[in-house]
């Protein structure tokens, strides 16, 4: 059989309110352009993230119902935490309310919040890793490989870690790094797979500088199936066994669990390292909670347990990535410019080469954005000078890449809806040359693109 299913049936369903063009003109121009302002329901196809927007299958509803909300020693922590010791074999899990939690209580223990003159070495930081490092002082260092960098360039895992580079700065800087890390896929990379050989050889270089290595794992699943499709030795390997292999060569793991594990919400820290454990969950009940809950419910932690069980299903990861690789294939067929090949998680559209015609000032992925929500009601999200391009000195400049990103949530859309999105796009391409760039009217001082108010330049 060629044609590869959703594998599940669809139980509940949430009814979409169809627009028309001419409503989401105003829906838009009321939002002042910016797709953080529009209200959900105002969406057809909602593509702005891919976490937290999973859908749960019954066995993570009906678990649900077993939480347990006992302040300390409830059995849903231990159901969590065996689910994830049978994948990931720590000897500490911490549970915490999300990734970023996870990511600034590990920032505490390897800094007490003083990173000044220190680095952390990553494949590439995600937004909000890099922004607690940095908070903390760090200089968060990207080392992905040049071949990552390169929207068009066919390479099976352009997520790994330049080596080279990373034995380098070792060499140099060993007493200024205290843990390196790598980002299994590589979200800020285009979710681009990291390989196993790549992760035995950071842990080795790790190892030779007797530094611990630590996972950002939101999306943990995706990248065992790539390295099963794409890693010699590893075909005839089930992806419980590959997970396992990828994490045994680490000393610990953040986790989002708003991605691989189909929950709304979640995540946790887990370690090997006794004194960074005990100093963890002290940071833990001040911050987030209890450490047989952090910032979880029971009922949360019941529907992680479940969906971690789920997500290892050698069926589900399969039409996972082919139905984002049948979106890419799609558009690239009609000549739309996407990242090569496709990632795990989405699909990105190299904004600068569609939309040749607008400046990097006036924000070509942004303008594609809007231009993709008229046309389709479809939401997406800039990934560029929009969102990177105003610098501390209040100066602005063009970000390296002008992406747009449709993040798909996982074991939502069917395959009529992936064909919808690729015929708004056969569409808009008509058009292309008639969009126009935009000027931001307001900012706030930081992290701009959630909020900013922006006009087209004509209308
Ligand atoms: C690679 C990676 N790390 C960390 C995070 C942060 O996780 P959370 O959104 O749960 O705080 C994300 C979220 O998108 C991510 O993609």
């Amino acid at each position: 059989m060629k044609t590869i299913i959703e594998p599940f049936r669809i139980k509940t369903v949430e009814p979409i309110r169809m627009t028309t063009v001419e409503e989401r003109r105003e829906l838009i121009s009321k939002a002042n352009y910016n797709l953080f302002s529009l209200e959900s329901q105002d969406v057809l196809i909602d593509l702005l993230t891919d976490s937290g927007t999973g859908a749960m299958s019954t066995n993570q509803w009906a678990a649900l119902m077993k939480g347990d909300e006992s302040y300390a020693g409830s059995p849903s922590y231990y159901r969590f935490e065996n689910a994830i010791k049978d994948l990931m074999p720590f000897k500490h899990v911490i549970p915490t309310h999300q990734g970023r939690a996870a990511e600034h209580i590990l920032t505490f223990v390897v800094s007490d919040g003083h990173g000044e003159g220190k680095i952390i070495p990553n494949n590439t930081h995600f937004d909000t890793t890099r922004a607690n490092f940095e908070d903390a002082g760090f200089d968060a260092r990207d080392l992905v490989i040049p071949e990552g960098l390169d929207t068009a360039l066919e390479h099976p895992f352009k997520g790994n870690m330049d080596l080279e580079r990373l034995e380098e700065l070792l060499a140099a800087e060993a007493d200024n790094i205290p843990m390196v890390e790598i980002t299994i896929t590589n979200n800020a990379g285009g979710g681009q797979p990291v390989s196993m050989a790549n992760i035995r050889g950071t842990k080795a270089i790790c190892t030779k500088y007797d530094k611990p290595l630590i996972i950002d794992s939101a999306r943990f699943a995706e990248n065992a199936y790539f390295i099963k499709l794409r890693e010699e030795g590893y075909q005839h390997k089930s992806v419980k066994e590959i997970v396992r292999e990828m994490f045994s060569h680490a000393d610990g793991m953040t986790m989002s669990a708003k991605k691989d594990t189909f929950s709304n919400m979640g995540g946790w820290l887990a370690l090997n390292n006794d004194e960074w454990a005990e100093k963890a969950r002290t940071r833990l009940i001040m911050t987030e909670g209890f450490p047989t809950y952090g910032g979880l419910s029971g009922r949360d932690m019941e529907c992680i347990a479940t969906g971690l069980e789920e997500i290892i299903s050698e069926d589900y990861l399969q039409y996972r990535i082919r139905s984002i690789q049948y979106i890419n294939e799609g558009l690239d067929a009609l000549g739309i410019p996407v990242m090569k090949p496709a990632g795990g998680h989405a699909i990105f559209i190299d904004a600068k080469k569609m939309l040749s015609h607008i400046p990097p000032l006036q924000y070509p992925g942004q303008s594609l954005a809007v231009a993709l929500y008229i046309q389709g009601g479809i939401r997406t999200a800039e990934i560029g000078t929009f969102m990177f391009g105003r610098q501390p000195d209040g100066s602005e400049k063009p970000a390296q890449m002008e992406l747009v990103r449709l993040a798909m949530p996982r074991r939502v859309y069917t395959q009529a809806q992936a064909d919808y999105i690729i015929e708004v796009f056969a569409e808009l391409r008509n058009d292309i040359a008639n969009v126009a760039g935009l000027e931001i009217t307001w900012e706030p001082a930081s992290l701009r693109h959630f909020t900013a108010r922006l006009k087209p330049l004509q209308e």
